[in-house]
């Protein structure tokens, strides 16, 4: 191979190279911020359903979006309570209402929310070799936590389709695996 015929390809391999790079480089959601966390003061942070409460000085990553969206998202399922009462604070977002827990209905990370452009959309959860529309209804805030709006609860992560029992059930997931699951997501 002459001189000149080895150099010109490893020009043309950087140039692939940092093309690569700059593509996926782009598409990368990178944290946004950390906030420390406050101890829930007496009464607060409803641990009921296994939600997971704020530590005193402990550091949170937050976060503006999610990780890109596909007809296959990845996504960590967990489990909220839409009920007056229950662990998902105030109303949800998307409609000021509280929701059945045996509807299935979920909440979504800041990114996938998308400043409420899901809201009252369907979207297609599968799991189990098992699939089941829900509605959104509410963000669960990647942005912010460990506040009283959020329960004293953390941010949530950037990954998180935070799902009612309906959905859980639908799934045929078993009691006691409830709370944390791999799914995959769609816009239904
Ligand atoms: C939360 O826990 C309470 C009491 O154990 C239970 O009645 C309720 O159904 C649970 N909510 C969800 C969403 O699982
Ligand atoms: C957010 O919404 C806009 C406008 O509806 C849409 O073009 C964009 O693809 C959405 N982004 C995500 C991550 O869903
Ligand atoms: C939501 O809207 C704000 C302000 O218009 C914008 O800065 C932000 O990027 C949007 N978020 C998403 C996920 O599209
Ligand atoms: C979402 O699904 C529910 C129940 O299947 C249905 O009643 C509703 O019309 C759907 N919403 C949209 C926006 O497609």
């Amino acid at each position: 191979m002459k001189a000149s015929t080895s150099i010109a390809s490893l020009i043309l391999l950087l140039i692939l190279v940092s093309a690569n790079w700059l593509c996926c480089e782009a598409q990368q959601c990178r944290p946004s911020g950390r906030i420390t966390g406050k101890k829930p003061p007496p009464g607060e942070c409803n641990q009921e359903n296994d939600s997971e409460c704020c530590v005193q000085g402990k550091m949170y990553t937050t976060y503006k979006c999610s990780p890109a969206v596909s007809s296959n998202t990845e996504a960590q399922l967990t489990l909220n309570s839409f009920e007056k009462g229950g662990d998902g604070g105030g109303p949800s977002a998307c409609d000021n209402q509280y929701h059945s827990d045996d509807t299935p209905v979920v909440a979504l990370s800041t990114g996938w929310f998308n400043n409420s452009s899901r809201c009252l959309h369907n979207v297609t959860i599968s799991a189990n070799g098992k699939s089941v529309v829900a509605m959104v209804v509410d963000e669960c805030d990647s942005t912010m936590g460990c506040d009283e709006d959020h329960d004293y609860q953390p941010p949530c992560s950037n990954n998180i389709v935070d799902a009612s029992k309906a959905v859980w059930n639908a799934l045929g997931v078993p009691h006691n695996q409830w709370g944390g699951l791999k799914i995959t997501w769609a816009d239904a």
